[in-house]
């Protein structure tokens, strides 16, 4: 299998993957797939449409109508920009079911590879070194605990007014964590040849920088 100039950024919930794959990309010039606004943009138009996960064939119809595009940071479905509506706590809950159907996932992870397929992306997701891409040339699996990143979210919702508790948020991400990784059809786990990088005790810029630095000496 050759090598793909490409790198795949896996982990759990609120690890910071997303803002570590937009600083790597910018630091390489390269650009961006956030693989879960994927996701969220299924759940979101499913939620919408009130259309269930069991109602099979018109789901599959729904799948093939289905329009995303990503430009720059932003997400659109059917021509509409969702990058705020695909944040909100009830599409984050209603994701999980979602992206554990398998044939939801089929029709992501095409359109997934049809996007890598030349290289000079960065990816972010929970398959991506296992599933999406196998043959990407870099591949990341980042970590931190539970607790650091539930704190890291609790200051983060704090800043913008929220007064979640933090047993809450810690709450909510072990059942995402614990669904994300027990699922059937491409659970959370670390590739083979995936270097696992924890981020607990590390600020953003070093594990940018550790990143940039590691695909440097190990590209394609
Ligand atoms: O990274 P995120 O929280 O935006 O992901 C949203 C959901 O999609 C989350 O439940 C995990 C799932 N997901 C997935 O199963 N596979 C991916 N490649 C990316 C996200």
């Amino acid at each position: 299998m050759s090598k793909l100039a490409l790198i795949a950024l896996d982990g759990p919930s609120g690890v910071g993957k997303s803002t570590t794959a937009k600083a790597v990309a910018q630091a390489l010039g390269w650009s961006y797939l956030d693989t879960g606004a994927m996701y969220r943009a299924v759940a979101l138009a499913l939620h919408r449409e009130g259309l269930a996960l069991t109602d099979r064939p018109a789901l599959e119809t729904r799948l093939a109508s289905l329009k995303l595009e990503q430009r720059e940071t932003r997400i659109f479905l059917d021509g509409e920009d969702v990058s705020e509506a695909i944040r909100t706590p009830e599409v984050t809950r209603l994701v999980t079911p979602v992206s554990a159907d398998a044939r939801v996932r089929e029709v992501l992870v095409e359109q997934q590879r049809r996007i890598g397929a030349r290289g000079g992306w960065v990816v972010d997701g929970r398959d991506i070194g296992t599933v999406v891409f196998p043959q990407a040339c870099c591949k990341l699996f980042l970590t931190a605990t539970a607790e650091a990143r539930a704190r890291r979210r609790f200051l983060e919702l704090q800043a913008k007014g929220s007064s979640l508790p933090f047993e809450e948020i810690l709450a909510d991400q072990n059942r995402r964590d614990h669904a994300d990784s027990t699922r059937a059809v491409a659970p959370l786990r670390k590739a083979d040849d995936a270097v696992e990088v924890d981020s607990s005790e590390l600020t953003l810029a070093q594990v940018v920088e550790w990143i940039v630095k590691h695909h440097r000496e190990h590209q394609a």
